[in-house]
């Protein structure tokens, strides 16, 4: 939705952020990820304000917000009327996983979403793992995600999980004939971090990516 909405325009390729905003106090416009929404947002309620009328509406009311605004070339654009209620949500829930404030109380869980963060996990697995990004040649046509039925065909114990993360991939796939041909085929593969970080690290990225699957991030992004 982000996307068909016209969100990365503005706020840059996946939300990154980096698009010169000659006038504005930051000099760009701000990123949706990175913990960059921290600085502008408290609520979620501040997030559905941002989309349906261009900011909340505390900042609307606040004559030095205004004018900053005004000295601006880019300013962020009122929704309302574009989107249902419903579209909205996701919308609100999108902009919560990727704003890197939705983490794990656990200490190993939440140092993986440290690393998962600086490895870039998500630029393949989608926001939170969602999955869907394209790739070609692959059996479903797409990265798989963290929850849902493909996770479940494709990790069926935590030594596979481990194996994922440090090899990139798993014997019971490579040594199946069928399933051997699709991940050889696929255009993207799974990266291999096994050389590049420790035996815990991984660990810790298998604990983050069980808490993920769970779903205890859900009430989180309300
Ligand atoms: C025409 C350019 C433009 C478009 C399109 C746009 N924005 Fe913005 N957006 C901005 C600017 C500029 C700001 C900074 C406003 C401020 O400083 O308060 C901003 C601020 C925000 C913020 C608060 C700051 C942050 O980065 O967290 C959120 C959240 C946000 N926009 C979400 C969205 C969403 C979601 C969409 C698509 C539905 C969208 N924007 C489309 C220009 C745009
Ligand atoms: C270059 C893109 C890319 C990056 C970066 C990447 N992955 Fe993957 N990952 C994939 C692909 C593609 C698959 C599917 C492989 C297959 O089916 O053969 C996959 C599979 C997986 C699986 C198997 C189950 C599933 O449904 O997702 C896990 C778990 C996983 N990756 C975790 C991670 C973690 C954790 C990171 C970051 C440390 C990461 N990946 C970074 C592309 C990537």
């Amino acid at each position: 939705m982000a996307a068909s909405l016209g969100c990365f325009g503005c706020h840059g390729p996946d939300g990154n952020g980096g698009t010169r905003n000659p006038g504005s106090e930051e000099g760009t416009v701000p990123a949706l990820t990175g913990q960059t929404q921290m600085m502008f947002v408290k609520t979620a309620d501040d997030l559905r304000e941002y989309v349906l009328d261009g900011a909340p509406r505390r900042k609307r009311e606040d004559p030095d917000y205004r004018a900053r605004m005004e000295t601006a070339a880019i300013r962020m654009p009122a929704f309302r009327g574009h989107l249902s209620a419903a579209e909205l949500e996701d919308l609100v829930t999108y902009l919560r996983a990727v704003s890197g404030q939705v983490l794990p109380e656990e200490a190993l869980a939440a140092r993986g979403a440290e690393l998962a963060a600086e490895l870039g996990c998500f630029a393949c697995h989608g926001p939170l793992g969602a999955g869907g990004m394209p790739n070609p040649g692959s059996l479903k046509g797409y990265v798989p995600g963290f929850w849902g039925a493909d996770f479940d065909d494709l990790v069926r114990s935590d030594d596979e999980l481990r194996q994922w993360i440090a090899e990139g991939e798993i014997r019971r796939i490579t040594e199946h004939r069928i399933s051997a041909f699709f991940f050889r085929r696929q255009v993207i593969k799974m990266a291999t971090y096994g050389r590049f970080v420790a035996p815990d690290d991984v660990h810790a990225l298998a604990a983050y990516v069980r808490w993920i699957r769970a779903g205890a991030w859900r009430p989180l992004a309300r």
